[in-house]
C-alpha cells in the first residue's frame, strides 16, 4: 500500500469522494479535511493512476505522493531525482499548516535546493497556483505542507488536471449545440461514479453525446437515445470523428436510437444521462411557472425510471443530473416519490459522502442540480 493525498475544492469533497470510492480497487482513509484525502492505496491503482494517459478524475485536482517521516534531506533527494534540470520553480500548497511554519520550512527547502540547480525561483507561499499556471512550466516543484495529528507532513503533487483539456475536447468536437451540451467536465464526473467498469451503458437523452464520448474513452459499448434527428445526427458526427482521430482499431459498439426513450426496448449494465430539464429561464420564474415545469419534468422522469427499471439488467445503476428549480419564494424540488418509486434506491457511500450530490450550476444557469447515484431495486 502506498500513502497517496488527493487535493480538490472545497465544495467538491462529496463529488471527490465517491470518486475515489468509484475508482480505486483497495484503498484506506487515513486522514481528511476539507479539501485533502490521505489514503493508503493499492500498488496496483498506484500504477494505474500514474500511467494514466489522462489524468483519471474530474472532481480530484491534485495527486500528492506523501513523505511520512521523511527529512528534509530525503525530501530534497527525492525531488533532485525527479528534476533532471539547472534551473527550477518552487510552489507552494498549504492545508492546515500556519504560515510561520510554512515559512521557515520552505526557506530550509530552497536552501538545500542550491545544492542541486543552479537557478531557483519561488512563488508566495500564502498563494497557491492555479492548475493552469502549474500546467505553463515542467519545472515546477508543487511542495505541499499538511497537517494530521499535529505532526506536519511533506507532500508533493506528482499529477495534476489539465485545465484546458475539458476546454479542448469541447471546442475540437465537430457537432455542438450549446442547448443541448452536457459538459465534458460534468460528463466525466458521471462517467467516473460508474460502479461497473464494463458492459454497455446507455444515455436516453444522449443530446450531442458527450456523456457518450466519455464512455467510449473509457471503454464501454454504449446506446443513446434522442428524439430530435438534427442533434442525434452531430451525436453520430463526433463519435465518428472520435474513431477516426484516436485511429482505434478496435472499435467499441456503438447504437444511436432517434426516439422517444419510452418507447425504445434495450438492453444495458447501467445508465448515465443529464435529461431535458424544462424550458432556458431568462429570469427566476414565479412559484406558478416553477410549479408547472416541475409537474412536466416529474411526469418525464417517472417514464424515464420506469423505462430503465424494465431495460437495465444486473445491478441497473444509474448516474444522473437531476433539476430542482428556484422561484422568487422557495427553491421547487421534484417529487422523487413519484420518479424512483420503489424501482430505484440512492447507493450508500462508504465514506459516507453525500447522495445526491450537489453540483455547481454554469454560470447564468438559474436551475440547481444534483448528481444521483442510483442502484435498481430488484423484486
Ligand atoms: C440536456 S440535453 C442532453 C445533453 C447531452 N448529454 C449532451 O451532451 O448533448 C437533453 C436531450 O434530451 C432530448 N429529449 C427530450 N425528451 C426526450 C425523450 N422523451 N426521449 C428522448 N430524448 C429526449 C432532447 O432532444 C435533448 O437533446
Amino acid at each position: 500500500m502506498t500513502k497517496i493525498g488527493f487535493i480538490f475544492k472545497k465544495e467538491n469533497v462529496n463529488l471527490a469522494k465517491w470518486e475515489l470510492e468509484r475508482n480505486l480497487v483497495s484503498f484506506e482513509v487515513v486522514s481528511e479535511s476539507e479539501k485533502l484525502v490521505i489514503a493508503k492505496i493499492s500498488e496496483i491503482d498506484f500504477e494505474k493512476i500514474v500511467n494514466a494517459q489522462t489524468f483519471p478524475f474530474g472532481a480530484i485536482d491534485r495527486i500528492v505522493q506523501i513523505y511520512e517521516h521523511a527529512s528534509l534531506n530525503k525530501f530534497m533527494d527525492d525531488i533532485a531525482s525527479n528534476f533532471f534540470v539547472d534551473s527550477i520553480e518552487f510552489a507552494w500548497l498549504v492545508d492546515n499548516v500556519e504560515l510561520e511554519t510554512c515559512t521557515l520550512l520552505s526557506k530550509q527547502i530552497l536552501k538545500l535546493a542550491r545544492k542541486y540547480f543552479k537557478k531557483i525561483e519561488t512563488n508566495n507561499i500564502a498563494r497557491t497556483l492555479s492548475l493552469g499556471d502549474l500546467q505553463k512550466s515542467e519545472n515546477i516543484v508543487e511542495v505541499v505542507f499538511l497537517k494530521r495529528e499535529n505532526e506536519i507532513i511533506l507532500g508533493r503533487t506528482i499529477k495534476f488536471l489539465n485545465p484546458f483539456y475539458f476546454k479542448e475536447l469541447d471546442e475540437t468536437r465537430p457537432g455542438r449545440m450549446f442547448t443541448h451540451g452536457t459538459s465534458p467536465k460534468l460528463a466525466k464526473v458521471l462517467v467516473n461514479l460508474i460502479k461497473n467498469k464494463t458492459g454497455t451503458v446507455v444515455d436516453p437523452f444522449c443530446g450531442t453525446g458527450t456523456i457518450l464520448l466519455e464512455l467510449l474513452r473509457q471503454g464501454y459499448d454504449v446506446i443513446g437515445i434522442d428524439n430530435d434527428s438534427k442533434v442525434l445526427s452531430l451525436a453520430r458526427k463526433n463519435i465518428k470523428d472520435y474513431f477516426k482521430n484516436n485511429n482505434l482499431c478496435e472499435k467499441r459498439n456503438y447504437t444511436l436510437i432517434n426516439s422517444k426513450f419510452e418507447n425504445v426496448e434495450f438492453k444495458a449494465t447501467a445508465s448515465v444521462f443529464e435529461p431535458y430539464m424544462g424550458p432556458f429561464l431568462k429570469k427566476i420564474p414565479s412559484p406558478t411557472v416553477a410549479k408547472a415545469i416541475l409537474k412536466e419534468l416529474n411526469f418525464l422522469y417517472q417514464k424515464t425510471f420506469q423505462s430503465l427499471h424494465q431495460n437495465l439488467e444486473g445491478d441497473g445503476e444509474i448516474i444522473c443530473i437531476l433539476p430542482s428549480i428556484p422561484s422568487k419564494l422557495q427553491v421547487h424540488e421534484l417529487n422523487f416519490d413519484l420518479i424512483f418509486q420503489d424501482k430505484f434506491k440512492l447507493s450508500r457511500s462508504k465514506l459516507n459522502s453525500q447522495n445526491p450530490i450537489d453540483y455547481e450550476s454554469k454560470k447564468g444557469n438559474r436551475i440547481k442540480r444534483k448528481i444521483f447515484i442510483l442502484e435498481k431495486i430488484n423484486f
